[in-house]
């Protein structure tokens, strides 16, 4: 727009009418409306747009022709096949799985993370040894890929599982810690929460290295708008001093988390080249003021990960394998964990209280 004022006032100096010199700026704005469109090659529509049995892959480009003629007031194209949805059978999806109050658990994968014995494995593995009906809780689990194998992998062991398209990143192998596909990836992981916020849905996204030992949700309360595990818990789960940790993190739909995840995007370009995470720690105390917005830290002793390691096993509902770099270090010391909580179930009440497990410490990361 700017560009496109400076051009016309310059017309207007020279020979030419008001009248046409108005027009060249108008027209010159529209120009710069429709390059700007085009130049951020549909983010957000194609971003978030799913592959629905491996059918309907080439939708987002009718889309966008319309929304920028909407702006520009030119003839809308002639027939823009009307598309299924922008998010494919996103909704579907959610609907299937969700709760009675519209609620569903999320995680996502990668193809390296879904192979046999790998991290998709050791977690289902959890809810399936887990206790008081964290078993059930696997209804409410939509697993979200990134790619065909993983989506593959998915259908072969759950019922909910959507394809993410996203554009530009290779999502097949094991991210580097804050290369620019792990930024890239975060940032679409949080543009996919807003989306569910959007359509409604009150989402618990989870880690594929979180192992699901109890149902967490009773941990949750009633009146925060968001709950987010920490790495450290300082004592007071509503101070935001406390160091979050968006690997477990729960977001009730409502216009002003809508508009939390709006300014946390913004703050991508704010604070430009930092991840998702430390960007909120960034934004969190003026948007908790602005948006009034109850955010609940959770207490380690019950969300708990490598970092800030709980060692009540009557009371841990899950752990992450925080603090952690690597996925062989990760499924080592994941798999230790398991089999500790395996011998913990299977022993009489007595011995369980008695302290007698514990898990195997040091391992490479946990200690
Ligand atoms: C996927 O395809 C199968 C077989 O062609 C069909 O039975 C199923 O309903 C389809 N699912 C969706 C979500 O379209
Ligand atoms: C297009 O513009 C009309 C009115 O100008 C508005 O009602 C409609 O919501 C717009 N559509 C989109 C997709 O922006
Ligand atoms: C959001 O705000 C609009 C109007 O401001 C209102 O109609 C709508 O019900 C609100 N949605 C939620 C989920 O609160
Ligand atoms: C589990 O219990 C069995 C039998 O008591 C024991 O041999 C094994 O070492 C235990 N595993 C772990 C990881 O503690």
């Amino acid at each position: 727009m700017k560009n496109g004022e400076a051009v016309g006032g310059g017309g207007g100096g020279s020979s030419i009418s008001p009248l046409v010199s108005f027009l060249l700026g108008a027209a010159m704005a529209i120009v710069c409306i429709l390059f700007v469109v085009s130049a951020s090659p549909g983010r957000r529509l194609a971003d978030i747009s799913a592959w629905s049995n491996a059918t309907a892959t080439a939708e987002d480009t009718p889309q966008e022709v319309a929304a920028a003629s909407n702006i520009t007031a030119a003839p809308s194209p002639v027939q823009a096949p009307a598309p299924v949805s922008a998010y494919g059978d996103l909704e579907e999806v959610l609907r299937r799985a969700a709760m009675k109050d519209r609620t569903v658990i999320m995680t996502q994968i990668n193809a390296a993370w879904t192979k046999p014995g790998s991290l998709l494995d050791l977690f289902l593995e959890s809810f399936r040894t887990g206790e008081g009906g964290v078993a059930r809780l696997l209804d409410h689990l939509v697993i979200v890929s990134m790619d065909p194998a993983a989506y593959e992998g998915c259908q072969a062991v759950h019922r909910h599982c959507y394809f993410l398209r996203t554009t530009g990143v290779d999502y097949r192998s094991e991210k580097m810690f804050m290369s620019k596909d792990y930024l890239e990836m975060m940032w679409g992981r949080n543009k996919f929460q807003q989306t569910v916020l959007q359509l409604g849905y009150n989402f618990l996204f989870t880690d594929v290295d979180v192992m699901w030992f109890r149902d967490p949700f009773r941990h949750i309360s009633m009146g925060a708008d968001m709950a987010i595990s920490t790495d450290v818990f300082m004592g007071d789960p509503y101070s935001l001093g406390n160091f979050p940790n968006g690997g477990f993190l729960f977001v009730r739909s409502s216009n002003k988390t809508v508009e939390l995840y709006r300014s946390w995007q913004q703050g991508r370009w704010r604070f430009f080249g930092k991840h998702e995470q430390d960007v909120f720690n960034l934004i969190k105390h003026e948007q908790a003021a602005r948006l009034q917005l109850t955010i609940q830290f959770l207490d380690t002793t019950y969300i708990s990960g490598f970092c800030q390691l709980s060692k009540d096993l009557d009371k841990i509902c899950t752990l992450h394998a925080n603090c952690c770099v690597g996925l062989a270090a990760k499924l080592h010391d994941l798999r230790s964990v398991l089999d500790v909580w395996t011998n913990y179930t299977a022993a009489p009440p007595e011995d369980r209280r008695a302290g007698k497990f514990q898990w195997n410490l040091p391992g490479i990361c946990i200690h």
